[in-house]
Order: structure tokens, then C-alpha cells, then sequence
């Protein structure tokens, strides 16, 4: 399989992939790179559960072939915490509320939820719900993840 290399910002640092040519975005985190965050659930751009932040915009990263990711930012769940261990705002808030159970959508929810924020330092339950529209969790109801969502906001101000 033909390979390429790709240079780009990782969770602020400059990394080089040399991968498969076909590979995603995706692909190259999880297999690559070793970071798990990002989960692969459809593979085709419907469940949410690859979110991560490129030049920051929320996208699918199954659906980003790697080529793509040349010169890029890209920051993963793992990029979040401080280097002291201490959590973002919203992973705390997700703890706090009970936004996770199997946690299987919650790096996506979390990495969409930032996006938003970093964009929108107050946005409405709407914004919110939109925002995560493409996210799907199989078993919180959402009200759980809304509400994280709203005590980060707040915690933000
Ligand atoms: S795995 Fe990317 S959207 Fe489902
Ligand atoms: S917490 Fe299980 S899918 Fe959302």
C-alpha cells in the first residue's frame, strides 16, 4: 500500500504520520498515533462518535482522509486537560452530571461541546441541542449531556 507522510499540530505539538495513503483522519489517531479517544462508530460520517477540532471546526474524523490533515490543527479529547491533569470545564461538568454512562459518544459530545464554546461562550439550550444534533448517545436521553454542557458555559463566564 502506497504510504504518505503527513506533518501537522497535534494537541499543540508537531507530529509526522507516515501512513497508508487511504487512511482517515481517524484511522491515523486511533492506529498511529495510539490516541482512543475518538471512537469509530458508523465509519461514515452518522453517529458523531470520531469528533475531533481541526482548525477549529468540529468534524467527522472518518470521514477526513489523512492527506487532507497536511498543515492542520487538530486537538483530540487527549489534548484537553492541563498538563497537570487537571480537566477542561467540560470533562468536569460531564462528571459531575452524569454525562457519561458507557461513555462510547463522549469524547464526541465533549469535542462538539468545545467547539461551541470556544465560538459561543453562552449559548442557548437550542444552540446546545443543535450543536450535538449529529452526535448520537444511545444512553444518557441527553438531558444529562445538555446540562454539562450548560454548567461548563457557566463556569466558563
Ligand atoms: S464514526 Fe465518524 S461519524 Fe460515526
Ligand atoms: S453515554 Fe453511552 S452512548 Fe452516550
Amino acid at each position: 500500500m502506497k504510504k504518505v507522510s503527513v506533518s501537522f499540530t497535534l494537541n499543540g505539538n508537531t507530529v509526522t504520520a507516515e501512513v497508508p495513503v487511504t487512511w482517515t483522519l481517524l484511522k491515523t489517531l486511533r492506529e498511529y498515533f495510539e490516541l482512543t479517544g475518538a471512537k469509530e462508530g458508523c465509519g461514515v460520517g452518522e453517529c458523531g462518535a470520531c469528533t475531533v477540532i481541526m482548525d477549529g471546526q468540529a468534524i467527522n474524523s472518518c470521514l477526513c482522509p489523512i492527506p487532507e490533515v497536511e498543515g492542520r490543527s487538530v486537538t483530540t479529547i487527549e489534548g484537553l486537560a492541563d498538563e497537570d491533569g487537571a480537566l477542561h470545564p467540560l470533562q468536569d461538568a460531564f462528571l459531575k452530571n452524569n454525562g457519561v454512562q458507557c461513555g462510547f459518544c463522549t469524547s464526541g459530545m465533549i469535542m462538539s461541546s468545545k467547539a461551541l464554546l470556544d465560538q459561543n461562550p453562552d449559548p442557548t439550550e437550542d444552540d446546545i441541542r443543535t450543536t450535538i444534533a449529529g452526535n448520537f448517545c444511545r444512553c444518557t436521553g441527553y438531558v444529562q449531556i445538555v446540562e454539562s454542557v450548560e454548567m461548563a458555559a457557566k463556569e466558563g463566564k
